[in-house]
């Protein structure tokens, strides 16, 4: 099996975030108790990915640094790339070349929460398959994404940015398993109207080509692109109220790596001294007691 490396995109300009994100970076931004960032990187993380590349703007490089460092806490490898202005989601592809080698992609947006029964499972055997692979998910307002849509017999047969007349309901989310030729794919293609380097073009080349895995994700489950202040606040809501539920926390890193033996409890310990008085550092004292 070929191994699979990871992509955090987490640049942007977050307009839509304004006046917030005009001077911090949006992915850092609290969703609930934790930045934003966090859920994203359980994602690769819960799908088996330790060596990941981190790329954000010259302006917010320096807060994921910090954050993570080289993902050392963490029992993974994380570096970092700049971008140095949004010229759309398949330029990360470029960017990340030499990272990537000869590796696999999975490819993730810093603003993708996703969440639901089984994940963590589906993510691991999505990234040990051969052949690239997207998640649909239905959605209420098909124009403000990528949308999928299928011929009669429910082959998919076409992806549309943002499409006005959408054909179907079924948004393409941000979380793209990739085979490593779509790096090339990302270098032949052309600006589009808005000027970007689109992710719908790659998605295409692999669906023209019939090797292209759709997974639609069940109606169980919860998946909110969190640019907006409307879908940031539901995506807080939806974390505070399973934590509270169930004393759980959803994208806590640590544990992700704890249960996958990249790290050890004795690990946890200075973690836990650097996290002062906050109920992540109480979570984390939690699951180190019970084990
Ligand atoms: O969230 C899923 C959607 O993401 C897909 O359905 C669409 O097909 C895909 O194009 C994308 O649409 P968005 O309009 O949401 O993309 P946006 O420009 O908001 O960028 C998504 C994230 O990627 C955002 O956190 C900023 C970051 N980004 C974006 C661009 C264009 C970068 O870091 N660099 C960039 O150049």
């Amino acid at each position: 099996m070929k191994t699979r490396k990871g992509i955090l995109l987490a640049g942007g300009s977050g307009s839509r975030l304004h006046p917030v994100t005009k001077i911090i970076s949006k992915q850092i931004l609290p969703l609930y108790d934790k930045p934003m960032i966090y859920y994203s990187l359980s994602v690769l993380m819960m799908a088996g990915i330790r060596d990941i590349m981190i790329i954000s703007t010259p302006r917010d490089i320096k807060f994921f640094e910090n954050l993570f460092g080289k993902g050392k806490d963490l029992g993974i490898s994380i570096s970092y790339a700049i971008q140095k202005r949004p010229k759309g989601i398949a330029q990360a592809l470029i960017i990340a070349d030499d990272f990537i080698g000869k590796s696999q992609i999975a490819l993730m947006l810093g603003d993708n929460f996703f969440y639901g029964n089984n994940l963590e499972q589906i993510l691991i055997s999505t990234s040990k398959k051969n052949i690239s692979t997207i998640f649909a998910y239905e959605v209420k307002d098909p124009t403000r994404y990528g949308i999928i849509s299928c011929d009669k017999s429910g082959i998919p047969n076409k992806i549309l940015e943002k499409p006005k007349k959408p054909k179907s309901n079924f948004a393409v989310t941000g979380l793209y398993f990739f085979e490593n030729i779509a790096i090339k794919v990302a270098k032949s293609l052309a600006p589009s109207k808005r000027g970007e380097l689109e992710i719908t073009d790659v998605n295409k080349f692999f669906l023209k080509q019939k090797k292209l895995n759709v997974e639609y994700l069940s109606r169980g489950f919860a998946w909110l692109d969190t640019g907006t202040f409307e879908s940031f606040f539901e995506a807080s809501q939806l974390i505070k109220t399973i934590e509270n539920r169930q004393g759980i926390k959803i994208g806590c890193l640590e544990e992700i790596s704890l249960n996958k033996g990249w790290i050890k409890n004795s690990d946890l310990k200075s973690i836990i001294k650097s996290l002062g008085k906050s109920t992540y550092a109480d979570y984390l004292k939690k699951i180190n007691n019970k084990r």
